[in-house]
């Protein structure tokens, strides 16, 4: 356990599996059995700023980035970051510096990717339901794809480009009905009867429509089959199909402003001791397609490029036995992250400092809930009260699940780069909290 890294490292067999990517020069890892952000210790970064933290690190971004840009690189193609991840303003900026475009889900991630300097062009707006104030945003911005999720949609979009005098790029996304293997099936998408996408079988209709109307051109076609996928298959079968619907459009005598391919997110990343995505078997797979077919990649990668970016620092509040049972208890739990929790996700723990082997516990947060755990059953070192622990691969899908449940205040994300660090944004206060409310609302009629 002691020697445990966070990246990549099973708890289970500490020695097992690679630490953070080779080619990654800082990370979350040991120094004579402390653990470090980069060259930062997180002991000090919680001596500095507190507990509960999340802690990201530059240089893992900047080179999961990299990693993917250049197995991509003999294709034309872009890396829309999908903002849902972790939307952090810096963290967005950081990426917007390495050539990122971003993949959004709502006018509130719109108004995000903005504020972090992404112009409309940078911007695909993905998103099963979006309402027409949402729609409308996107035509204002000129955003470079509007991936519609039904006939439907697609009409409402041409009305409100229509009413700007503008034409929108329309990309489709298609339900590709492929069959994927996630740990969990909230994190399935591209199945037969899933909520998302256009039905396979209507999607050949739906794209004579598209290039019918007059304030749509249809600039591309989109899946995203799922999230946490380590294997490579689905993505063929789903490429597959969306160049056979490319294939019916051009026979129907359409699709002349097809331009884009593109194939969401879902890479998978190490938890335990999964393998991540295997970068070049997807190039082989994605790269002769789009070379071949004349469209430009798009991708969506969002935990491939900040999951293992990141960690939530915590710190151990009580031990308790109960029922046979041993629990340590920590000053973060469900409402920092939920993923324990809400997919029975697998997030490894380990002591920020050397530990002596110990038992098998339960870790869970103070949150009044059962639901309210980080592992259980699992092996810790020997931990006591005011020791800190690291709950690891919290970078994706960590901090923008978190909520205020028992009036707590969210919690600061803290962004390292070597030695450096800055806060990217602050721990809330109590007043936070309340903000928005009021104990005299003004009463009214209307
Ligand atoms: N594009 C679309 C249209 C998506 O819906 C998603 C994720 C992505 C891209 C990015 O997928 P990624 O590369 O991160 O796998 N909260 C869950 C994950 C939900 C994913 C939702 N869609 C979790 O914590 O595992």
């Amino acid at each position: 356990m002691g020697e445990g890294v966070l990246t990549g490292r099973s708890e289970r067999s500490p020695s097992s599996g690679a630490a953070t990517p080779a080619s990654a020069p800082g990370g979350f890892a040991r120094r004579d059995g402390w653990l470090y952000a980069d060259d930062v210790p997180l002991a000090d970064l919680a001596a500095r700023f507190g507990t509960p933290s999340y802690v990201y690190s530059a240089s893992v971004v900047r080179s999961q980035y990299r990693r993917l840009d250049a197995a991509l690189g003999s294709a034309p193609h872009r890396l829309h970051y999908s903002v849902k991840a972790n939307g952090n303003l810096a963290l967005l900026a950081l990426l917007r510096g390495l050539g990122a475009g971003v993949d959004i889900v709502s006018g509130g991630e719109l108004f995000r990717a903005m504020k972090a300097g992404f112009t409309g062009a940078d911007v695909v707006f993905s998103g099963v339901g979006k309402t027409v104030a949402e729609l409308e945003q996107a035509v204002a911005a000129g955003v470079k794809l509007v991936n519609v999720e039904s006939e439907a949609e697609l009409l409402l979009l041409d009305e409100a480009a229509g009413r700007a005098g503008r034409v929108a790029p329309v990309a489709l996304r298609v339900n590709p009905e492929v069959e994927v293997e996630t740990a969990h099936h909230y994190t399935r998408t591209g199945a037969r009867g899933d909520k998302f996408g256009i039905p396979w079988d209507e999607a050949r209709a739906v794209a004579r429509i598209a290039d019918e109307l007059p304030n749509v051109s249809l600039a591309g076609l989109d899946m995203h089959i799922g999230s946490q996928l380590t294997r490579i298959e689905p993505y063929a079968d789903g490429v597959r199909r969306l160049l056979e619907l490319r294939a019916q459009i051009t026979a129907d005598g359409g699709g002349r402003s097809l331009r884009y391919l593109d194939v969401g997110g879902g890479l998978g990343v190490t938890y335990d001791e999964e393998r991540e995505a295997d970068l070049d078997a997807f190039a082989r797979m994605i790269v002769p397609a789009a070379i071949d077919s004349g469209l430009e990649i798009v991708m969506e990668p969002g935990r491939f490029l900040v999951g293992n970016a990141g960690i939530l620092l915590t710190k151990v509040l009580y031990r308790k036995r109960s029922g046979g049972k041993d629990y340590v208890i920590t000053d973060a739990g469900m409402t920092e992250l939920l993923r324990p929790s809400h997919y029975n996700a697998f997030h490894r723990i380990e002591p920020v400092g050397p530990a002596g082997a110990s038992g098998v516990v339960d870790v869970v947060g103070p949150v009044c809930e059962s639901g309210d755990f980080f592992a259980r059953d699992r092996a810790l070192g020997d931990v006591a009260p005011g020791d800190l622990l690291v709950v690891g691969s919290a970078g994706a899908y960590g901090a923008v699940m978190s909520s205020h449940y028992n009036a707590r205040p969210r919690v600061p994300e803290l962004l390292v780069d070597g030695e450096r660090v800055a806060v990217a944004r602050e721990r809330e206060t109590l007043e936070d909290l309340v903000r928005h409310e009021s104990v005299t609302p003004e009463w009214r009629t209307i």
